[in-house]
């Protein structure tokens, strides 16, 4: 039978409006800050913030370029643990740009201290984090988050982009799956 992924939520953490209403406010935020700036470069990193990426680029008026890095955790399930790998890195040099990276989310910390730490020896003009979520329980080792949507419990979270097991991804909102989908891998 087709899988329905909305049998698979055991509730919605962040519904639609809450999100839109945060995002934008985040964008305005990024307006006034960045207003001296030129050269203002949103580095997604994917695949989780494909969605955030599209919504927080959309509500800011200022003129940005937009770039992709793809990042991968090595672990599987639900848990990271620690060890990072480009998978795709920029083609383009980010000498004298104003970096802001676009995440999903930010849990033990380990990919973007990784992925900032890399970024910083390529001389950005400056460089800051935007996330969508922080899990701050989490942390294992300290980030420097400049923007956060939202701080959420030590939940696995899925939706606007977030997948487990690479699905539900398309749900328009942040919903906690039922302990059942994870089975045994957790
Ligand atoms: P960190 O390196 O532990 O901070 O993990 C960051 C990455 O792990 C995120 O970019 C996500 O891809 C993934 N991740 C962490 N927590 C969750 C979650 O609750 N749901 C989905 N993905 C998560
Ligand atoms: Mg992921």
């Amino acid at each position: 039978m087709p899988k329905n992924l909305q049998n698979d939520i055991a509730s919605i953490l962040i519904d639609e409006a809450t999100l839109q209403d945060r995002i934008q406010a985040i964008a305005a935020q990024i307006d006034a800050d960045y207003a001296e700036h030129d050269e203002l470069l949103l580095l997604g990193v994917l695949k989780g913030s494909y969605i955030f990426m599209a919504d927080i680029s959309r509500k800011i008026k200022r003129p940005h370029e937009i770039d992709f890095m793809i990042v991968s955790s090595y672990g599987s399930g639900t848990k990271s643990h620690g060890g990072v790998r480009i998978v795709k890195d920029l083609k383009q040099s980010i000498v004298g740009k104003h970096v802001l990276i676009i995440e999903d989310i930010v849990d033990s910390g380990h990919t973007l201290t990784y992925l900032s730490d890399l970024l910083q020896s390529r001389s950005p003009a400056s460089l800051k984090i935007c996330t969508l979520l922080s899990k701050p329980s989490r942390r294992e080792v300290p980030v420097d988050i400049t923007y956060t949507g939202f701080e959420v419990p030590d939940e696995f979270v899925v939706g606007f982009g977030l997948d487990f097991d690479e699905l539900y991804r398309n749900l328009p909102y942040i919903a906690i799956l039922k302990p059942s989908v994870f089975g045994t891998d957790t």
